[in-house]
Parts: C-alpha cells; sequence; structure tokens
C-alpha cells in the first residue's frame, strides 16, 4: 500500500513583509512558519513530504536541506499551479492521499492534519478541504454550502458576492485529496480556467480543484477544525506580530500547564521546541529558544537568554546567556555570565558575574566566581580560578587548549598561555603569565619580584603631592 504523503506550497514572494527572506522563512518565536509546518505534518506521522519553492528557491532548499523533496515553480501562477508542480511525487504515491498545505500558516496542527485525515477516509472523500469559522474572515476563501450544508466550492474574496462575503466558514488552505482524483482535476485546471470570469481566469487555483471533484459527482466535503488558528497565516509583519502574540501566549499556557512557574510573562518568550520541567521558575525577560530542555526545580532570569541548551535540575541562570551549551545539576551561573558554544557546565559549578566560557569542560564543584574568561579550556572537578583569570587562547592564528587538572587553586589574575597543563592539585600564584606546564602538586610563581625601595617617594619631592596646609609640615 503507498503511503500518504504531503505537498507545501511556498513558492510565493510576500512582497509586504519587505524582507529579504522568502515569505516562509518569516519567523514565528523565532522559528520560520515552513518548520512550524513541516514538524505539524512529521508530527501526524507523514514522512513523505514535497515542499514547492520559488522566490528564491536556492535559500529555500538550503533552509530545509536533505529532508524533504523539493519542487520548483517557476512562475508564480496560483496555488492551483504550485501543486501541478508536485505532479511527479503526487503520481509516485499512487492510490494514496496527499495533503496540500499553505507553508505561510504555521499553526496547523498533528490533531487536526489526522482528524481530517479520519474524515476523509471514513467518508470516502476524494477531497476534503480543512476549514475553520473565524470573526474576522475577511480575505480568506468562504466555504459555500447548500441549504442542506452540502458544500458547493470555495469563493475567494475578490470573487464574492456581498452575501458570500457574510460567510464566516473559511478555506485554511489545507486539504486532503485522493492523489488520483487530484490528478485528474489537475489535468482540468487549464479548461477550467479558461472558462472562468474575472480573478480566476489568472490564476491556477486549487481551490477550483475542488469545484471540479464536486462536478463529477464525487465525493468532497470540509472538515470544521477544532482550532481556528490553523487558518491564521502572515503576510506582513502586522501580521507576523499577531501569530507571535498568540503563539507565545499559547507556549506559556502549555508550560504553565506542565507546572513551570511563570508568575509575571513580561518579555518572556518560549519557543515552540522547549521543554521545561515541573516547579521550575521563570523570571521576567528571559527568551529561551531553540531545541532547549530546562529540568525541574531550576530558576530561569530574570533576563536570561537560553538557546539550543540543556539546564539539569536545579540549576540557577541569573542574567545570563547561554548557547548550545549544557549546564550540569544544581549549577549557579550568574548575574551577567555568558556560555559559548560547546560548553559543558559540570554539576554544583559556580560561575558568577562578569564570567564568560567559550568551548569548555568545567568540572562538577568548579567555581569560577568573578570577572574571568575561560575559553578552549578542559577544567577539572573542584578548581578554584580566582578573579581576573583569563586562558590565553589564541595567538592570532590558531586557537590551542588548556588543561587544569582537579583541585588546581589559581589565583587572581593568572593568564594561562595556551597550550599549557596545569597538574592536579596545582597551585598557581596570583599574578601569574603561565606559559610552562605547572607539574602536580607544585607552587608556580610566574611574575616580577617585588622591590620596595625605601623612602623613594620623599626624595622625589616634586611629584609628590603638596601637603595641604593644615597637614602642616
Ligand atoms: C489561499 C486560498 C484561500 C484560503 C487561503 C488560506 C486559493 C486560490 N485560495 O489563498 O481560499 O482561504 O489560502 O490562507 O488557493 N503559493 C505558491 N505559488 C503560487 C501561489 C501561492 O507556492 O503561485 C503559496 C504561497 O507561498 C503560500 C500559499 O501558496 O504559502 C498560499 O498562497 P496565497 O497566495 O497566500 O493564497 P491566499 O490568497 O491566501
Amino acid at each position: 500500500m503507498k503511503k500518504d504523503c504531503a505537498v507545501i506550497l511556498a513558492a510565493g514572494e510576500g512582497a509586504r513583509m519587505k524582507s529579504a527572506k522568502p515569505l516562509v522563512l518569516a519567523e514565528v518565536l523565532f522559528k520560520p512558519m515552513i518548520d512550524w509546518v513541516i514538524d505539524g505534518v512529521r508530527a501526524s506521522g507523514i514522512e513523505d513530504i514535497c515542499v514547492v519553492v520559488g522566490h528564491l528557491s536556492d535559500e529555500m532548499r538550503k533552509h530545509l536541506g536533505d529532508s524533504v523533496e523539493t519542487v520548483y515553480q517557476s512562475e508564480l501562477l496560483g496555488t492551483g499551479h504550485a501543486v501541478m508542480q508536485a505532479k511527479d511525487f503526487i503520481t509516485r504515491h499512487g492510490s494514496a492521499n496527499v495533503l496540500i498545505l499553505n507553508g505561510d500558516a504555521p499553526f496547523i496542527d498533528a490533531e487536526t492534519i489526522k482528524g481530517a485525515l479520519n474524515f476523509h477516509v471514513r467518508t470516502v472523500n476524494q477531497a476534503t478541504v480543512i476549514s475553520s469559522k473565524i470573526d474576522n474572515p475577511q480575505g480568506y476563501g468562504r466555504i459555500v454550502r447548500s441549504s442542506s450544508g452540502q458544500l458547493m466550492r470555495i469563493v475567494e474574496e475578490k470573487d464574492a458576492s456581498e452575501n458570500e462575503k457574510q460567510i464566516n466558514e473559511v478555506n485554511s488552505g489545507a486539504y486532503w485529496f485522493n492523489c488520483q482524483a487530484l490528478l485528474n482535476a489537475l489535468g482540468r485546471l487549464s479548461t477550467f480556467r479558461e472558462l472562468s470570469a474575472g480573478s480566476r481566469k489568472k490564476e491556477y487555483q486549487l481551490t477550483d480543484a475542488v469545484e471540479i471533484i464536486l462536478s463529477q459527482s464525487l465525493n468532497a466535503t470540509a472538515f470544521n477544525s477544532r482550532v481556528p488558528d490553523v487558518v491564521l497565516g502572515a503576510n506582513d509583519r502586522i501580521q507576523l506580530a499577531k501569530l507571535n502574540e498568540i503563539a507565545r501566549a499559547s507556549q506559556l499556557s502549555r508550560q504553565m500547564l506542565e507546572g513551570v512557574s511563570i508568575p509575571c510573562a513580561d518579555g518572556v518568550i518560549i519557543g515552540p521546541d522547549v521543554d521545561i520541567g515541573a516547579d521550575t521558575l521563570i523570571l521576567p525577560g528571559c527568551v529561551i529558544k531553540g531545541k532547549t530542555v530546562i529540568g525541574s526545580n531550576c530558576v530561569i532570569g530574570p533576563n536570561t537568554w537560553i538557546e539550543d541548551s540543556r539546564i539539569e535540575d536545579g540549576a540557577q541562570l541569573n542574567n545570563t546567556q547561554c548557547f548550545e551549551s549544557r549546564v550540569g545539576e544544581g549549577a549557579q551561573v550568574g548575574p551577567f555570565a555568558r556560555i559559548r558554544p560547546g560548553t559543558l557546565i559540570g554539576k554544583e559549578v559556580r560561575l558568577g558575574n562578569f564570567v564568560e566560557i567559550k568551548n569548555a569542560v568545567i568540572g562538577d564543584e568548579t567555581k569560577i566566581s568573578h570577572l574571568s574568561y575561560i575559553g578552549d579550556a578542559d577544567v577539572g572537578r573542584d578548581v578554584n580560578i580566582g578573579s581576573g583569570c583569563a586562558t590565553v587562547n589564541y595567538n592570532g592564528r590558531e586557537k590551542s587548549r588548556t588543561v587544569i587538572s582537579d583541585g588546581a587553586f589559581i589565583g587572581c589574575d593568572t593568564s594561562m598561555i595556551a597550550p599549557v597543563s596545569i597538574g592536579r592539585d596545582a597551585y598557581i600564584a596570583a599574578g601569574s603569565t603561565v606559559t610552562d606546564d605547572v607539574p602536580a602538586n607544585a607552587l608556580a610563581i610566574a611574575r616580577a619580584k617585588q622591590v620596595n625601595k625605601k623612602d623613594w617617594v620623599s626624595k622625589k619631592k616634586p611629584y609628590k603631592r603638596q601637603p595641604l596646609p593644615e597637614e602642616g609640615q
């Protein structure tokens, strides 16, 4: 048996977005609209996906990678014409069903897709239009039904009569078709277009394929989605901001229902692919995005940015930025810390104010409490790094690593010129510039010896501050 498949229409330009990017790459909660659609399709169990690209197709293909097939629409002649470009893909799926979707309507969800397919199969439909009832139907294709409720056609806003404009059941732009029935209807779209009047004459409209199927006395009905937001799309930045508002509120609700505390949602943005454990507290001003997982009992924020990272149970990140990294159980980070990609922070680690870590492993219970840069380094357990230390990892040409073994104590204001190793339990005197490896248990002092010149100041009187009158001589 052939597998059901999906075609996503994404060739449009979206000129009103005034962007150098393709329309469907505009982001809702930091995630391109097309990725929302693809993830929704995948979550419903459909694996074979073909995306119709056109405007800025190279950029689209680069974004999509090998995860989906693509076909190219050289001229934007309408949604029906876009589907025609995927004819070979649909033909390969023979007698199965094909889901057609708009790439700029991000809220299509797996439940609606599966519900509509069950309905489509149960009613032996050749076409099932996913519809929704909305308060303001302006701009959408209206679902025209007969007095007995049968689907008759879909009429676009520009072709609708005043009466039809009052209909608030709209076409979401998502449909299930039997592959064969759709291919037959697509074959007739040209003739249909020639016979049509008004705006329909200019484009090959996919909505007409539904009318063709109905005219062949084949079954086609509308499936009313329980989620009205499935129809929502964005063609300009105002609409995009509305989608962001809706998605933000819905993600915050999702997290709160999972046991996350968000006592004040001001400035809190949580992406759709973020998982947060119960009893974690999210404070104002936090942006948590990408594929981030946060454990339970954490305190995140205020004012913290986390991207594509894993934060283990009980960790606290205060006024911190963390990218593509992992923060261990019970770690305390910040305020004002920055964790850059490729970092693994161990359990119960303490990173204090103005500490930057990059591409480094920091062992359990290590403390880097103030004003330090640790990059390209392997730091062991229970290490203490004093204030103002730096791994000097870049010589202008290449990056080198610093190794600091378990239990080492690095005095304040130490520079470690990489590549260099500090042995287990070694002790570096404050103010050292370490250029050579330090053996385990050794004390390294790498600074100029102090010289005190007796009475130097009184002898150099011109440089000395003149005493104030009340100080006398
Ligand atoms: C379409 C429907 C309308 C429905 C609405 C829901 C038609 C004729 N109308 O209208 O009934 O209510 O969606 O949002 O189908 N695209 C291409 N190639 C093209 C034209 C469009 O790939 O030649 C893509 C666009 O990139 C977009 C999608 O198809 O992702 C929808 O196109 P758009 O022009 O926005 O259709 P609507 O006018 O919204």
